[in-house]
């Protein structure tokens, strides 16, 4: 059984990007996967301070003891993450990044402790054009990511969907979701 994580990036209970995690965590569930989703924007989660406290003697802990402190463990244990977020302002959303920043937190000595993992994205946004949207630079800082990590990446769907309830009738990025999770369960 693979241990899942998806990061919701949305603060829109109902969004588009909800509507996607909700679908490719009932296809995995339903594969016995164990599926985690962390809701981004109701944790609490500080911003990195740059400190570097985590690399000395590495604790896998923070100095800022906020939520993230007992969000690590769960991290620790997952074998592949699942980014979703709406495209803001031509890249993924704050509350994302507020988390990926504080994986610093998780090196290890010469490494870091996602080395290997592997990895899935899935992003939503209003304009009707890929190149419109700024999705790529989405998916540009995650691979970005995964190379650091020498992650396997197992796909980046994305799609149109503006104001909630679009996603549920964007039958293409619906498929893709299904393709994706195939990917995922294999
Ligand atoms: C602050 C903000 C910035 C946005 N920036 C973009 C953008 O750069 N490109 C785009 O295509 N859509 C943009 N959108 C539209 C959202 O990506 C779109 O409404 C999406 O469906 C929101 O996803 P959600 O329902 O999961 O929250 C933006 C929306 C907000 C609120």
């Amino acid at each position: 059984m693979k241990k899942v994580l998806i990061l919701n990036g949305s603060p829109r209970k109902k969004g588009n990007t909800a509507v996607l995690v909700e679908k490719l965590s009932k296809i995995l569930e339903e594969s016995n996967n164990d599926v985690e989703i962390f809701k981004l924007n109701d944790l609490n989660i500080k911003p990195c301070q740059g400190c570097f406290w985590c690399y000395k003697d590495f604790p896998l802990k923070c100095v800022q003891d906020d939520v993230m402190n007992t969000l690590y463990p769960t991290i620790l244990e997952t074998d592949i993450f699942v980014f979703a977020s709406p495209v803001y302002w031509y890249n993924y959303s704050g509350q994302l990044k507020l988390f990926i920043d504080r994986l610093v937190a998780l090196h290890v000595k010469g490494g870091h402790a996602l080395d290997g993992k592997k990895f899935a994205s899935m992003f939503v946004y209003g304009n009707s054009s890929v190149e419109g949207s700024g999705v790529q630079n989405a998916i540009n800082s995650i691979k970005y990511l995964i190379h650091y990590f020498k992650g396997e990446n197992l796909g980046i769907v994305h799609g149109t969907a503006e104001n909630i309830g679009d996603a549920a009738k964007n039958v293409q990025l619906l498929a893709d979701v299904r393709e994706l999770a195939e990917k995922i369960k294999t």
